[in-house]
């Protein structure tokens, strides 16, 4: 029987890179769409897409498995109104890429796997935020909405969608993990502003086998992808500190986050906002989490 395809739109990155190499490992076929793509020898192949328009890369959509779409400019940077607008366009287009290459298909993918954030939700306090909590405010809330608009808009008949809204991805390989180590073996991972906020941290290995599992299984709708565990920043950054064996940091300022932010090129709201969410519908689905617990995780992580 000839392989199982799955197309991984914006998969060059860091869940892409991962999902790919697992779906290998289960005997898919990978195709990455990039807008730079590179000659590989580990058997998975990228094609040329600009993430706006329909194009050559139309073809290997006929008759795959999956379609993935992780495609979006990466959000840690200072949200500047020209930045928000590329954040959102990335997103935005890339979907609406994608909905005008399906009416070109004789056989369209039986599935189309769309990334978006639990930002959805804005700066949530404290709140449980579950699928069926309606969307925040502030920016990062408008660019998801914005972001799920547009796949919600593609037109029936289509390929039964899963929409993950993902969380802070703990990985070595990319996110934010990797710099917060670094400061926090620097004796500079104190809590950050009032450290009461809100993380739904996710291992890296558990989000990708939820984009599996969306492949997979008869899923449908809504998902959040984050572990059943958010801490608040205060206990993150305590629980990081005792991997890499420093005791105590000072605390940061929220003053000092944006400064330091600014000198990083990064965006402090990401630090600073709120996001207490549940994977409600993958566990009510029967999803097993191999990392449900942050001190595990790390471990692994950081080791
Ligand atoms: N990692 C997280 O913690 C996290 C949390 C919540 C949501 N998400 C979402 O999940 C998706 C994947 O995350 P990730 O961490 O793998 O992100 P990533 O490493 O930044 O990869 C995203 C990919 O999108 C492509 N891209 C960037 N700008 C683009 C543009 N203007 N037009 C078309 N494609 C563009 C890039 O591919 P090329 O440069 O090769 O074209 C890049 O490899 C993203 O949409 C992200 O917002 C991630």
């Amino acid at each position: 029987m000839s392989q199982k395809r799955v197309i991984l739109a914006g998969g060059s990155g860091f869940i892409g890179q991962s999902l790919a190499r697992t779906l290998q490992q289960q005997d898919y076929e990978v195709v990455i769409l990039t807008r730079m793509p590179r000659e590989r020898r580990d058997g998975i192949r990228e094609l040329a897409w600009d993430g706006v328009h329909p194009g050559p890369w139309v073809d290997t959509l006929e008759g795959a498995e999956a379609v993935v779409n992780l495609a979006g400019q990466n959000i840690n940077c200072p949200h500047t109104p020209a930045n928000l607008q590329k954040l959102t366009a990335s997103r935005v287009n890339s979907v609406q890429a994608i909905a005008a290459a399906l009416p070109r298909l004789a056989q369209p993918p039986r599935v189309w796997v769309q990334a978006s954030a639990v930002g959805f939700y804005g700066d949530a306090g404290d709140q449980l935020c579950t699928e069926t909590t309606p969307a925040g405010t502030g920016h990062l809330a408008d660019i998801c909405r914005d972001w799920e608009g547009a796949l919600h808009a593609v037109p029936l008949p289509r390929p039964r969608t899963v929409l993950l809204r993902i969380g802070f991805v703990l990985g070595r390989e990319g996110g934010a993990l990797p710099v917060l180590s670094k400061i926090t073996k620097l004796f500079l991972g104190g809590a950050v502003g009032s450290g009461r906020q809100y993380i739904s941290w996710i291992h890296i290995t558990d989000v990708t086998r939820m984009f599996v599992a969306a492949i997979e299984q008869e899923l449908s709708g809504i998902y959040n992808a984050v572990g059943p565990e958010p801490v608040t920043n205060a206990e993150f950054m305590r629980q990081l500190r005792r991997v890499w064996h420093r005791p105590w940091s000072p605390p940061a300022p929220a003053f000092a986050v944006r400064i330091g932010s600014r000198l990083m090129n990064s965006e402090a709201t990401l630090a600073l906002m709120s996001c207490r969410s549940l994977p409600r519908r993958l566990e009510d689905a029967g999803f097993i989490f191999n990392y449900p617990r942050l001190e595990a995780a790390l471990r692994d992580l950081c080791p």
